[in-house]
């Protein structure tokens, strides 16, 4: 029997619980013994590795987080640490291991994967940011733009009740992804990403004459990429005379109940990853891309630049 070990690396997302179920449950009925890398690469390189059980993973589909845990190592950049990770999994006799996390984990994946003999790696992407190139979608976006959305309508109902603009900031390190789909699908009037090049007064004279028809409330959805929250809320207030607040979603966004989708990914993502590995895959990250799962090459996903649909950028 062959050992095959599960890490989430970087930020969680919600969706990985379920993605951990699956990976026992598939592992254990394709003949392997499943382990579990617990607190991500740290946990690689203190050889927190433990067998996993049914047990472990049961009632833990609906819940947001890892319950694995997860770390952003600095340590692991580090080659030494590294080679005492690929040490530790060699002491446990592991033959495959199965990354979950965005391209900062693809990276270091493909280092290790360099560094060491006789084991193979299969990557998912899980990121709420969805901003890994050569797949559509990442784990945990969904749940994420579920949780956005819930908490644009409940603004709403408190911004129509005055007469006042909302400045919501989404997640999204370097990405307007989050934003993006947000604003298109909570109908907000104003919708700012660094992809999509802006300057705020060209929204005034449409702004003002919707005021003067009766409009009382807007809703301005700012990727935190641009860092211009404070900015924008003071432009409605100097330039609009519109009264402002900022809502900045901050973590509520990586966590909460799995939705169905993400639930459905994580479950096919670790499928895929299995099957590809048990198939002499020895590196790739499981990709989606035009309703399709592929095994990509690490070198076309971690070092490249996400780019959003521009048929989704041509919404806005
Ligand atoms: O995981 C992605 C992300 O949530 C980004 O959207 C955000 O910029 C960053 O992580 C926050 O990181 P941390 O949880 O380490 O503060």
């Amino acid at each position: 029997m062959k050992n095959i070990a599960i890490v989430c690396s970087g930020g969680d997302v919600s969706g990985m619980n379920a993605a951990l179920k699956r990976f026992v449950e598939y592992s254990i009925a394709k003949g392997l013994t499943p382990y579990f890398v617990q607190n991500g690469y740290e946990g690689l390189i203190d050889n927190n590795i433990i067998k996993a059980k049914y047990s472990d993973v049961a009632g833990i589909i609906s819940k947001g987080g890892t319950k694995i845990q997860t770390s952003r190592s600095k340590r692991f950049l580090e080659k030494h640490y590294r080679i005492q990770a690929i040490k530790n999994l060699k002491s446990h006799n592991i033959s495959y291991l199965i990354v979950l996390g965005g391209d900062g984990s693809f990276k270091g994946m493909q280092k290790l994967s360099n560094e060491c003999n006789n084991i193979s790696f299969s990557g998912i992407p899980a990121t709420i940011d969805n901003d890994i190139a050569g797949t559509q979608y990442c784990l945990g976006v969904d749940t994420a733009l579920n949780v956005i959305k819930y908490a644009i309508d409940a603004i709403r109902d408190t911004a129509s009740s005055f007469e006042r603009a909302f400045v919501v900031e989404t997640m999204g390190r370097e990405c307007g992804y989050l934003a993006l789909v947000s604003a298109i699908t909570s109908g907000a009037e104003m919708c700012l990403i660094p992809e999509i090049p802006y300057q705020l007064d060209h929204h005034k004279a449409s702004f003002k004459k919707q005021i003067n028809k009766g409009r009382n409330y807007f809703i301005a959805v700012v990727s935190e990429a641009l860092d211009k929250s404070e900015e924008v809320s003071k432009w409605f207030e100097e330039e609009l005379g519109v009264e402002s607040r900022i809502t900045v979603l901050g973590h509520i966004q990586r966590g909460g109940n799995t939705s169905v989708h993400d639930r459905l990914m994580a479950f096919k993502f670790v499928t895929h990853a299995i099957d590809g590995l048990l198939d002499g895959k020895e590196c790739s990250v499981i990709c989606y891309s035009d309703c399709r799962f592929k095994h990509k090459k690490i070198e076309d996903v971690a070092f490249k630049k996400y780019y959003i649909d521009p048929d989704l950028l041509d919404l806005v």
